[in-house]
């Protein structure tokens, strides 16, 4: 029997951020010198901060209106992570920022799992920050993603990194496409990252559904992996799932390699209340 789902928090982590507190559907965060609030349908309790240190927030993002900034308040600024910077922002069209904090034991194993020259796939990778993550630890990352200005975006993570010359391949297509055409061409990887959205579409408009087109996704992931891989890393959000369920599509998935699996919930701590953990997603990660 697997023991109970562990817990992956980000606390003490190397990147500049904090969850200061959470509650009424909201948080309160900290993105390097800048202090946000934005929904957040999770945080079903109340906030433990009073009234008077959330207004002290620099800008408020609405579902209707969009952000809100206080004077002075930048719309973009650099965020550093270790030996990396990403460039977040506040951008009329999202409450994202740009970076996922919660990710950061991810960050973790990719570091862990390196092996200079090994390849890793990171699909549905966004602004990049898993990628270059692999990137400064060694590994040749592949980076897929269906939006173009995701892509731009992570390119410019890459020059803020200072990481300019490392052998990244930047790719503006469907995943399930992508891994399909890669496996043709018997194109093979020793890691592979997924972290799907629940709803996508690709570049060309085609719909992605995490429901329908995960297994095959996976399936054609297997076949993309090498004699001996190093790292498999699914995580999903916003999703009727539990980490049991991605466990054991890893279990199916990896059988033939041996290697152990962890599942769980990507959580983060608070700064105003410690014990208490924001759940962000679910995860499994394979490794041999
Ligand atoms: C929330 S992001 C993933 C976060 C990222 N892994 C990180 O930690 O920064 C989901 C990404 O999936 C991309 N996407 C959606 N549908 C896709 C598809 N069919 N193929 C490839 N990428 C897709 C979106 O453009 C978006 O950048």
């Amino acid at each position: 029997m697997p023991d109970a789902p562990p817990i992956r928090t980000a606390l003490g982590g190397a990147v500049d951020y904090e969850l200061i507190d959470s509650g009424r559907r909201c948080k309160l965060e900290r993105f390097g010198p800048v202090t946000v609030i934005r929904g957040e349908p999770k945080a079903w309790w109340a906030p433990t901060l009073p009234s008077r240190e959330w207004d002290k927030a620099q800008a408020v993002h609405d579902e209707d209106t969009g952000w809100d900034l206080r004077p002075g308040c930048p719309r973009q600024w650099t965020l550093r992570e270790g030996p990396l910077s990403f460039i977040v922002q506040l951008s009329n069209t999202s409450k994202h920022l740009g970076l996922f904090p919660e990710q950061a034991p991810h960050w973790r194993s990719i570091r862990e799992a390196a092996a200079p020259g090994a390849r890793l796939l990171n699909l549905f990778g966004y602004t990049g920050a898993a990628t270059l993550v692999a990137a400064q630890s060694g590994w040749h990352p592949t980076h897929v993603d269906a939006s173009k200005p995701a892509v731009t975006w992570a390119r410019n993570n890459q020059a803020a990194s200072g990481l300019t010359a490392s052998p990244i391949r930047w790719i503006v297509e469907d995943a399930i496409k992508y891994v399909r055409r890669e496996v043709k061409r018997g194109s093979r990887y020793d890691g592979i990252l997924l972290d799907p959205p629940a709803f996508g579409r690709g570049p060309d408009g085609k719909v992605w559904k995490v429901e329908r087109h995960l297994p095959e996704l996976l399936t054609l992931c297997r076949q993309a992996l090498t004699d001996h891989p190093r790292l498999l890393i699914l995580t999903t959000y916003n999703i009727e799932a539990s980490s049991l369920m991605l466990r054991n599509l890893l279990a199916d998935l990896m059988q033939p390699y041996g290697g152990r699996i962890e599942a769980g919930e990507l959580a983060l701590a608070h700064s105003a209340a410690p014990e208490r953990l924001l759940p962000l997603s679910i995860y499994a990660t394979w490794r041999p």
